[in-house]
């Protein structure tokens, strides 16, 4: 059966079905290769989107405006300060005069609402480029990750997300295994384990694409795993949650003692990245001072030849390229 998504929002992975998915990452893969043979197409020739960001971001807004660029899109890029929505122009007002001068709305903030009502009254696709709860582009990026270093079948893949099993990385990269029929493991303290709302939903699609998606906090579940993941312990906007944080999290710091348990020697380090995984940043120096080792992973694994962060994240740039040719051409 052929797919064909154009028009459509991409808000989360759950609004997809496993076929839809996979056709995403094929034409990912794909639009790499392309880049890489120096093929150019203009696939969004006379296509304009704007890119609304009210969180910090360098990979995400930089891969939105290259993969843009690279098919012949014009773009503008928007942060909280300098555009008048929500402050003086209601969401709903700016969200229909961005849908008369657009082609398509990224937006990146706090609360899923926002994301999910700019699609509603701006009628043009709009991209999730992450919300508190959410950030399905990531998701995607993973996947092409680890589709590029593990020689097996997804369906026959385990992932273990270590850390804040709540966070909006962790549900993403739940409803993508759900999906795609993976096992999950979100491994972490309990004070922090996985809405049961979510396990919920992930469980319905499980129970026809045979994934496993499970959370908790007992090591022996890491035995196995193809693909170790991890991210920061308080995410943006989280920044006063730091001591308590570090207090439940450092017990499932990512240390090559802990990646040894899955016993598997070629398992991959990945990572959404920004990460703290030495003192080199203001913030871990910052938080140092004031008695809190934040790294949430050490050099050893994230500088290890396992760690295949850097190929994840060049591949947000292929996978939000995908979404676009596939929602906007
Ligand atoms: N991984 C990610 O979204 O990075 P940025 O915050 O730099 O966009
Ligand atoms: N969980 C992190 C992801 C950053 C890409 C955050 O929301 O800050």
């Amino acid at each position: 059966m052929s797919v064909s998504l154009t028009g459509r929002s991409f808000l989360s992975i759950m609004d997809f079905t496993p076929e839809e998915v996979r056709y995403l990452l094929d034409l990912a893969h794909e639009l790499k290769r392309k880049k890489k043979q120096g093929v150019r197409e203009e696939l969004l020739k006379g296509k304009n989107i704007v890119l609304l960001f009210e969180k910090t971001s360098t990979r995400t807004r930089c891969s939105f405006e290259v993969a843009a660029m690279d098919e012949g899109a014009g773009v503008t890029f928007l942060d909280s300060k300098s555009s008048q929505m929500g402050k003086k122009e209601s969401l709903v007002d700016s969200a229909k005069v961005l849908g008369r001068l657009f082609d398509g709305i990224e937006y990146r903030g706090y609360d899923q609402q926002v994301v999910e009502d700019l699609a509603k009254y701006s009628g043009v696709p709009v991209f999730n480029g992450l919300t508190d709860v959410e950030h399905p582009t990531q998701a995607l990026a993973d996947i092409m990750t680890m589709e590029e270093h593990i020689a097996k079948p997804l369906n026959q893949c385990k992932l273990v997300f270590c850390g804040d099993t709540r966070n909006n990385i962790a549900y993403c990269l739940m409803y993508i295994c759900s999906k795609l029929g993976m096992h999950y493991v979100g491994f972490g303290p309990k004070e922090l384990r996985a809405a049961d709302e979510v396990m919920a939903r992930c469980a319905e699609v499980a129970k026809e694409t045979g994934a496993v998606i499970e959370c908790t906090d007992d090591p022996a579940a890491l035995k196995g795993a193809d693909a170790f993941y991890t991210d920061i312990w308080a995410s943006m906007g989280e920044e006063d949650l730091i001591p308590e944080r570090v207090k439940l999290l450092t017990p499932f710091k990512v240390t090559k003692e802990l990646m040894a348990k899955t016993g598997n020697p070629d398992c991959i380090f990945l990572h959404c990245l920004p990460s703290f995984h030495d003192f080199e940043t203001t913030m871990a120096k910052e938080q140092l001072a004031l008695g809190y080792d934040i790294r949430e992973v050490t050099d050893d694994v994230f500088l290890s030849p396992n760690s295949k962060v850097f190929d994840e994240a060049e591949n947000r740039l292929h996978t939000i390229k995908a979404v676009l040719v596939a929602m906007l051409a």
